[in-house]
């Protein structure tokens, strides 16, 4: 049996203080509101070119369900997972009478849902918290759910003044576990059960932050 192991982003958002904050503290600054604005317009293309504009998504980790109203714009009923009940009750609290949002307590090691439950999943802000052999096994479990597409974003090191910024100044922002994009690359090439359809940088301005469109092989 494979055992788990720990990572700070784990145990970190478990915390009600760092989850009722979460939103405020990382998104409401003018450089936060920028990544935010980002980060969700990237989302919205690709939910454009790559869904159909109907279907099950689940968005893991959701989070405060900070992407949400980008994915109920698609077209999409949306669950959100996440291994944090607090923030999740973040989410719960802002969505929670919306007819096409579901919430559920889930760890992305091992979700308790059979194949192919949703067309899409959707990851954004995990996968550059994790130790790589977590790393696989997470992607494994959203390809495993995963019916048509999965969304993912990941981080690279990319020596770019922001990426220095970022480290001197915003170091609770620093990544874990930094990838270089050559690495990614030939991680996911190394997988007969995807095919990569796209991979770039969220904007000109976030270099070291990527988004890869995966397309699951199916038989
Ligand atoms: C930086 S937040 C990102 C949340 C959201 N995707 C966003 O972009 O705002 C990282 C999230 O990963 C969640 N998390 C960490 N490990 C997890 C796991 N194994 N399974 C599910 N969620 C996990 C944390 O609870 C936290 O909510």
């Amino acid at each position: 049996m494979i055992s788990s192991e720990n990572y700070r982003a784990k145990e970190h958002y478990r915390s009600a203080g760092v989850a009722e904050s979460y939103d405020d503290e990382r998104f409401s600054t003018w450089y936060g509101r920028l990544a935010h604005r980002i980060e969700s317009a990237a989302l919205a293309q690709a939910a454009r070119k790559y869904f159909s504009g109907s279907g099950r998504v689940l968005d893991i980790p959701c989070g405060t369900g900070r992407l949400f109203p980008v994915l109920l714009e698609a077209g999409l009923k949306v669950t959100g997972g996440d291994i944090s009940d607090a923030m999740l009750a973040v989410a719960v609290k802002k969505f929670s009478g919306n007819p096409d949002v579901q919430f559920q307590k889930i760890d992305a090691e091992k979700m308790a849902f059979p194949d192919n439950t949703f067309d899409y999943v959707t990851s954004y802000r995990l996968m550059c918290h994790l130790p790589p052999a977590v790393r696989s096994r997470v992607l494994d479990e959203m390809v495993r759910v995963c019916r048509k597409i999965a969304v993912v974003n990941y981080h690279v090191a990319v020596p770019t003044p922001l990426y220095f910024f970022n480290r001197v100044f915003r170091p609770h922002t620093a990544i874990t576990h930094p990838l270089k994009a050559a690495d990614l690359k030939r991680e996911l090439a190394a997988r007969s059960d995807i095919e990569v359809l796209d991979m770039r940088p969220l904007s000109w301005f976030e270099q070291s932050s990527l988004l890869v469109v995966i397309k699951k092989r199916n038989g």
